[in-house]
């Protein structure tokens, strides 16, 4: 069941621009349940060019101001990035609270904060919005107070001026700074002690709490919500008698991200760059998965981690027609996607041996040709490689033959530079099983 309130906020859902499909609309609908509200009427423009004042245009605000005596509406809730003063009109016109797509995500991001970290992250972002908007104007809805827009860590900032606002944000950026340096110590401790890191991503709602905890046993919170989680959580997850790996579970994503939720989870977000490998939890059964995979393929894009390898786990498929358990590979045998049930076990032991696969099984050799300026990189390949072959060269560098595990190689790769990838890694890598 939802866990949800039963009733709300009476919200009206607003849809401008061109034609919004079914799952555009039950989106929003889902948000704004999600954050607490009840929609009781939707109002559609077709409009293609915004109007500067309104957004939508003028006879649509008279329909609007009809729907909201009707059906006795607190809250409009637009679809659409509204610009400050179009919400500011609108308010005036409509005598109602308007909310925008992004002010509807920091609201619900608002509520589920939990941790330190979340909170400020929560924050930042409101006040990076709410500054832009606070402007004289806002007086005018001053009294009401603590709901949905007006609550969480910022709601006392609302009436502040921007100076302050300015100064609230440096002190903020401040503290996520430390949180994220500490961050930062623990990604090391763990690079230190070599376990990897598997980054669990995916659409809000996709089972990725759930399939933490059907792998590790742990109580991360679940539920038919979006963003249910908000912070990340670390789980160890035993691969084997021997080898363990750390599962990093991060914030789920929605269409259009707020930019400045994903400027401000950036640190959060981090993790997912930084991890061995990157689990994409889809919801096969979702009618829209295609469109909820690009939607995170761009994020992953946007925060620079479409370098990490990754894989994607088909979950929910105890809601298919024929739900079959199975690893499907490409045309030289690497796992591509794993086919699974959260919810009733299904599947998990082809999860399992699918990990295994990739961090231990096999190893790479490369050959390799390090410069005099090399060192470091050198020193990394002793911690997590087995050296074949080292030897000084007559330009001062190393001529080098590693074995390790292909993602740790992949790794080295991507932190220490791509483009000078063809220079030290030779023609004659080759696949050891
Ligand atoms: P966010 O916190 O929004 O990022 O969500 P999440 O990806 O962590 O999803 P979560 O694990 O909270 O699951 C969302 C809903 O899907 C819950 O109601 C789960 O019970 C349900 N669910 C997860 N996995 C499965 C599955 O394999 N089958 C079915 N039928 N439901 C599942």
């Amino acid at each position: 069941m939802f866990d949800r309130p039963s009733s709300g906020e009476r919200a009206v859902l607003v849809f401008g621009g061109e034609a919004q499909e079914d799952a555009v609309k039950s989106e929003l609908r889902e948000l704004a349940l999600s954050a607490g509200a009840l929609p009781v009427a939707v109002l559609c423009s077709k409009r293609l060019h915004p109007d500067p004042r309104f957004f939508i245009g003028k006879g649509k605000v008279e329909e609007l101001m009809a729907l909201i005596q009707e059906s006795a509406a607190e809250l409009i809730l637009f679809n659409n990035a509204l610009s400050p003063s179009q919400e500011r009109n609108l308010e005036k016109a409509l005598n109602v609270r308007v909310l925008d797509r992004t002010g509807l995500i920091l609201d619900i991001f608002a509520q589920r904060a939990q941790s330190y970290e979340g909170k400020l992250q929560v924050e930042l972002a409101q006040l990076r919005h709410l500054s832009t908007r606070l402007v004289r104007g806002w007086t005018h809805l001053e009294r009401q107070k603590g709901g949905i827009g007006l609550r969480g860590p910022g709601e006392t900032q609302l009436e502040t001026d921007k100076r302050l606002i300015g100064r609230r944000i440096a002190q903020i950026q401040k503290r996520l700074d430390k949180v994220d340096r500490q961050r930062g110590q623990g990604r090391r401790a763990r690079r230190r002690s070599e376990i990897s890191v598997v980054g669990l991503v995916g659409y809000t709602n996709a089972g990725k709490s759930t399939l933490i905890n059907a792998l590790t046993g742990a109580g991360v919170y679940a539920a038919d919500q979006l963003f249910a989680t908000l912070d990340p959580t670390f789980k160890r997850y035993a691969l084997g008698s021997h080898q363990h790996v750390v599962l990093a579970d991060t914030v789920g994503f929605v269409r259009d991200l707020p930019h400045e939720l994903v400027a401000a989870f950036k640190s959060t977000l981090n993790e997912t760059i930084e991890a061995d490998l990157l689990l994409h939890i889809i919801d096969a059964s979702d009618p829209e998965m295609l469109a909820t995979i690009d939607e995170v393929e761009r994020v992953i894009e946007d925060i620079g981690a479409l370098e990490v390898p990754r894989i994607k786990v088909m979950n929910k498929i105890d809601r298919l027609e024929v739900p079959r358990p199975r690893i499907e590979r490409d045309e030289r045998g690497q796992v591509i996607e794993v086919w699974l049930s959260a919810e009733t076990g299904q599947g998990l032991d082809q999860l399992n041996e699918a990990l295994r696969e990739l961090f231990g099984q096999t190893t790479v050799t490369r050959d390799l040709q390090l410069g005099p300026t090399d060192g470091p990189l050198r020193a990394m390949l002793f911690r997590v490689a087995t050296i074949l072959l080292d030897e000084r060269d007559e330009s001062g560098g190393w001529r080098m033959r590693v074995e390790g595990s292909p993602d740790r190689l992949r790794f080295l790769e991507r932190r220490f530079g791509a483009a000078d990838l063809s220079q030290w890694i030779g023609p004659d890598a080759s696949v050891v099983p």
